[in-house]
């Protein structure tokens, strides 16, 4: 079974009317992966695991499971099994009944119902609350039990499509860590559809970022936001600073950038590829900040604080360059921060070459 990933996705392509919601996507999925859809509002995430789900026919393309066409195969006969955004659970039963009930309906025998339940409960740890109402129930009590219903039925692949959303932040990241947990246990591959760029970096290991209807980037979360492609992905995805560059000089396997007059520094020729013109992108946590002193960089600049958002943990910065609008995150390492980092003050801003992105639009 080794190389050939579960799922396979080969120019998928689905309109609805006018309407393209997915066009001409190609993936591969290993099995127990964890796998995470990550874009804005409409991209197409949902419709991607409706047609994985077969609650949708692709327009165009295939999907394949273990090498199989999956496209004829109806829904409740998919190895497959989709957790929704709402709590998709059933107001009248208790949670034990919500659990059996994808076994009662297929006949599977009454001593492996009360087994099989009894184990999903305890992997969402819900032992105890078996007799419960779901009105008796918090959200994130009912979101539990609506991953035991799916988790129950042992599918191959698990598809969560936002199950987190609706749970405050605590909570959120409680079921954030029992889902990488779960994964581990049970061996099952999941596809977590998110628009939380933080859920997927700290979730999943491989993402795929989405833009209408179209599919990016594949990568995992370290290379999608230290090495992104696109300017899209390099905003999506954290936040960045992003710069034209224009090439000035070329020698000895580097080339001379000019950053919108701000200075200019040397990147390897290989990273810029022969091009005149350069997109330019740099995470806010790695300029060089100091108030008193020029840091040792590549490149320093002189800055104005304009104003400074705290977050507790970290504080961000945004400044102003020679009319040039940036943004720098600060750690607040010490208790209170840094009382010289206000706004109306000055600072020095270093940068190195080597923490630039070349992005390829
Ligand atoms: N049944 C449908 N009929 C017509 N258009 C649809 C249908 N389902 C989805 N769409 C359209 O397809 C596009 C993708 O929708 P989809 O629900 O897949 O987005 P999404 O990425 O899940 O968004 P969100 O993050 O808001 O849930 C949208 O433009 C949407 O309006
Ligand atoms: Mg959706």
């Amino acid at each position: 079974m080794s190389g050939r990933p579960l799922l396979v996705m080969e120019q998928v392509t689905k309109r609805f009317g006018a309407v393209t919601a997915v066009e001409s996507v190609s993936l591969g999925i290993p099995e127990n992966a964890f796998f995470a859809l990550l874009g804005p509002s409409g991209c197409g995430k949902t419709t991607l695991l409706r047609m994985i789900a077969g609650f949708e026919r692709p327009t165009s393309g295939r999907i394949l499971l273990d090498g199989e066409d999956l496209v004829p195969v109806p829904p409740n006969r998919r190895p497959v099994n989709m957790v929704f955004q709402s709590y998709a659970v059933f107001p009248h039963m208790n949670v034990w009944k919500n659990v059996a009930y994808g076994l009662e309906v297929t006949g599977v025998p009454r001593p492996e119902i009360e087994r099989r339940v009894a184990e999903a409960l305890a992997l969402v740890r819900m032992e105890g609350l078996e007799s419960r109402m779901p009105h008796q129930l918090s959200g994130g009590q009912k979101q539990r039990v609506a991953l035991a219903r799916a988790l129950v039925k042992r599918p191959r692949l698990l598809l969560l499509d936002e199950p987190l959303s609706a749970l405050d932040r605590r909570l959120r990241e409680e079921m954030q860590l029992e889902l990488v947990r779960l994964r581990h246990e049970v061996g099952i591959t999941f596809v977590l559809v998110t628009h939380d760029q933080d859920e997927a970096l700290s979730m999943a290991d491989t993402i795929a970022v989405m833009e209408h209807g179209r599919v990016l980037q594949v990568a995992d979360p370290r290379t999608l936001y230290e090495s992104p492609k696109t300017r899209f992905v390099a905003d999506f995805i954290g936040t960045a600073n992003l710069f034209e560059g224009r090439v000035v000089e070329r020698r000895d396997a580097h080339a001379r950038v000019e950053l919108e007059g701000l200075g200019a520094l040397l990147l390897p020729e290989a990273a810029v590829n022969g091009r005149p013109h350069l997109t330019l992108a740099l995470r806010p946590e790695k300029w060089r900040i100091d108030p008193e002193t020029p840091p040792r960089a590549d490149l320093v600049l002189e800055a104005h604080i304009l104003e400074v958002a705290y977050h507790g943990d970290a504080s961000r910065l945004f400044l102003d360059a020679r009319g040039r609008r940036l943004v720098a995150t600060v750690h607040n390492s010490r208790r209170g921060g840094d009382p010289r980092l206000v706004p109306g003050t000055a600072c020095y801003l270093g940068l190195d070459a080597a923490d630039l992105v070349v992005l390829e639009d």
